[in-house]
């Protein structure tokens, strides 16, 4: 975004955005907590010397003084004096411009270019082009990953922040007739996502396949942002009652209840949707009048009906030494049955906190900066900064 883009207009001394809902003045306060300045801000840490919430609320811009193109002094009705940089200003108005936005797919997507090597994965440029897949479609397949007991945690410890669950640090997926969960049989398994019943739901879903001597347990994957652009459209007032009316869902085994109430459709704070909490054999309708009752039931039917058409679903053989690695708040997987007769399967399973891709992803902006020896600026690493 250009820097012209911001404008000041007089009585009373504004700056302006021009946004693309139109042009939109700018709080003194929203300009005077960005400070940048030393006195104020902890130049190693970024963060602030200051609580911003004792700015006095009837704060003015006094003074204006352009420097340049880009830059202008503001005085501020405190006494505070500072240099901004109306590009910076600019970019954070605009949003965050740093990561990759998702990019909602159905069975069209091109799954080769979601497919990566785990053994380049060490190098900063392929590891920059998965982490970017993955954010914008939600999913990767990484391939070459040795078939060696626990080294799901490797990749995991690569890729983020692993979250142990009562289910261990890792969990086995083979048929196993008495299993605490439906996973454990040989029966087809429906798109779902894991553990809507848990507080936080996992964020991050890996399955690593060790040993597949079967034709059948086929994986697939469907992208809840796809369907639900559809869903939106079809039922609105339906839509909104998944929106907004907490589900509960609830887990129990010999030694384990775990319940959780939360909205089926998952939205940001605009009702745009970013994801799906959807495990059907979990949940248990919300009471609500029999017409609103009615209402949900048949939204969740259909919403049924789209994660199981093949226009928006992948399906593949995940092979030995192939790994999933998927959004579990947006993407949901699946299986079809397989014939423990046929052979051995045997998956490794694994759940990671969402924002280690997000973080690994600047990390990899940062180390490219520094390769192109284009950084200017180094932050403190490994201390708790609250
Ligand atoms: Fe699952």
């Amino acid at each position: 975004m250009p820097a012209t883009s911001l404008t000041l207009t007089d009585s009373p001394l504004t700056l302006n955005w021009a946004s693309p809902y139109g042009l939109q003045p700018i709080s003194p306060l929203w300009l005077r907590e960005r400070t940048q300045d030393p006195a104020q801000l902890d130049v190693l840490t970024c963060q602030r010397l200051f609580d911003s919430h004792r700015i006095d609320p009837d704060l003015t811009l006094t003074g204006a003084r352009s420097l340049s193109e880009t830059r202008i002094e503001f005085t501020f009705s405190d006494g505070h004096v500072e240099v901004y940089d109306l590009e910076a200003l600019a970019l954070e108005l605009e949003g965050d411009g740093s990561f990759p936005n998702p990019i909602p797919w159905d069975s069209r997507i091109d799954q080769s270019a979601q497919r990566f090597d785990w053994n380049q994965m060490g190098d900063n440029d392929a590891f920059h082009k998965a982490l970017k897949a993955y954010l914008q479609r939600g999913y990767i397949i990484l391939t070459g990953v040795p078939t060696d007991p626990e080294r799901i945690l490797e990749v995991g410890r690569h890729f983020g922040y692993v979250k142990e669950t009562n289910f261990g640090r890792y969990f086995e997926v083979y048929s196993r007739p008495a299993g605490n969960d439906l996973a454990y049989r040989s029966v087809a398994l429906g798109p779902h996502t894991d553990n809507p019943y848990r507080s936080p739901v996992p964020g991050i879903q890996m399955l690593h396949c060790l040993v597949n001597e079967t034709t059948g347990g086929l994986s697939t994957l469907v992208d809840s942002l796809k369907v639900l652009e559809l869903l939106k459209i079809e039922h609105p007032q339906g839509f909104e009652l998944l929106r907004t009316t907490p589900v509960g869902y609830r887990f129990i085994d010999a030694g384990t209840e775990l319940t959780a109430r939360r909205c089926m459709i998952r939205t940001d704070a605009d009702g745009e949707p970013v994801g799906v909490h959807y495990s059907p054999r979990l949940d248990r309708l919300p009471h609500l009048s029999p017409e609103d009752t009615q209402l949900f039931h048949l939204t969740r039917q259909r919403l049924g009906e789209l994660f199981a058409d093949p226009d928006f679903e992948i399906r593949f053989q995940l092979n030995a030494g192939e790994l999933m690695f998927f959004d579990n708040n947006r993407v949901l997987h699946g299986r079809t049955a397989f014939d423990t007769q046929e052979g051995r399967r045997h998956l490794q399973g694994c759940y990671l906190d969402s924002d280690g891709p997000r973080e690994r992803f600047a990390t990899t902006l940062i180390n490219a900066r520094d390769q192109a020896g284009e950084r200017t600026y180094t932050h403190q690493t490994e201390e708790y900064n609250g």
